[in-house]
């Protein structure tokens, strides 16, 4: 090739790449908007609109009334805000779906303010304002649950999960709760190490591995940026925290900016697993941060800016005892749909 030639083809190489390097840039900004508009469109706002949307603010309210009946130090009288729009919520989805009593949420939530109303009614805590919020029909359903405490609540004994390092899957699996309170045992950064080594079976994007894992034992670290974070308030600071992020230099094209979520949520399921056969309790907890949040938490984490938020890891050792939330799951048929 003659010296022409060869700078002909450099220039040419270099014209295309930065033409292909232009058009991702186009597309990333052209996708990121048609992905905010499918969001917009369809997340579950302040006044729902479809069956869906209102089923999952039930949940959502719902969980929190479990959280508050599993709490050690059990408030009575709590959950002022859930009250002043769980029951609009009910009404809503009893308006959009005809069969609302026999609908799998609504049915959720009625059982776990049933067992609300018994934990208070054991006292005699007065109920009058709780029950102004609601229809007559919605209370008397409220009422009429059978009592179970298992409502809403479950029990975590540290002496089931001393061999859970043997246990099969699919009991390790059906075992595993998030917990929120912890036994004052320190966690050491080799314990986690070891859970950390078998998550990374963990499959990939092309084998790419973007997640990345940042341990945190620090005790004023964890509680600044648990406040921060605020999914977890009123609870004792957690021995440990890691933080699942994802290296945005592992992926290659525009249309892969969401895969770092992906990886990071595969890594991080198989992390819980691998802690809880560790014999280590754990409680995912949310990272999608807002800007001014995310800001503050990088900050305290020195956090590189090609790292991604995925998700915190609380950990701990599990105390002698200690109650979770239910978290009732749909079954496989309500969320699959076959294509033949
Ligand atoms: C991505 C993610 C974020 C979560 N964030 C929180 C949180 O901020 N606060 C909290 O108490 N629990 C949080 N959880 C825990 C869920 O409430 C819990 O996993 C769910 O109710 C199912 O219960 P289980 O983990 O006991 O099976 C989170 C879980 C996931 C997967």
């Amino acid at each position: 090739m003659s010296k022409k030639e060869k700078l002909t083809n450099s220039f040419i190489n270099m014209f295309t790449t930065s033409l292909r390097t232009l058009r991702q840039s186009l597309l990333l900004r052209h996708d990121y908007l048609r992905q905010a508009a499918r969001f917009s469109r369809n997340y579950s706002p302040l006044k729902p609109r479809t069956k869906a949307q209102f089923e999952s603010r039930i949940i959502f309210l719902t969980h929190q009334i479990e959280k508050g009946l599993s709490h050690r130090d059990f408030r009575y009288g709590f959950g002022k805000k859930i009250f002043n729009s769980l029951p609009s919520m009910l009404t809503g989805l009893e308006k959009i779906d005809a069969n609302a009593k026999n609908n799998f949420v609504y049915a959720y939530s009625i059982s776990v303010l049933h067992e609300y109303v018994r934990r208070h009614q054991i006292i005699g805590y007065d109920l009058g304002w709780q029950k102004s919020l609601f229809s007559s029909e919605q209370w008397n359903s409220i009422i009429n649950v059978p009592d179970d405490p298992k409502h809403a609540c479950i029990e975590i004994n540290r002496n089931d999960k001393l061999l859970n390092s043997t246990l099969p899957f699919n009991r390790l699996a059906r075992n595993r709760h998030s917990i929120r309170e912890f036994s004052n045992q320190k966690v050491t950064a080799e314990e986690i190490m070891d859970a950390v080594d078998l998550a990374m079976t963990t499959p990939s994007v092309c084998n790419r591995q973007p997640t990345r894992v940042h341990i945190v034992l620090n005790k004023k670290n964890i509680s600044d940026l648990l406040r921060l974070q605020a999914g977890i308030n009123g609870y004792p600071t957690p021995p440990a925290l890691l933080v699942i992020t994802s290296d945005l230099s592992a992926f290659m094209t525009e249309y892969e900016r969401n895969e770092g979520y992906v990886d990071g949520g595969l890594f991080s399921m198989n992390l819980l697993y691998a802690l809880e056969s560790h014999g280590l309790g754990t409680c995912p907890l949310n990272t999608m941060f807002t800007a001014k949040v995310e800001k503050l938490t990088r900050n305290i984490l020195q956090i590189p800016d090609n790292e991604i938020f995925v998700l915190y890891i609380a950990v701990g050792h599990f105390p002698e005892i200690t109650r979770t939330c239910q978290s009732l799951r749909f079954s496989a048929k309500q969320i699959t749909t076959i294509i033949k």
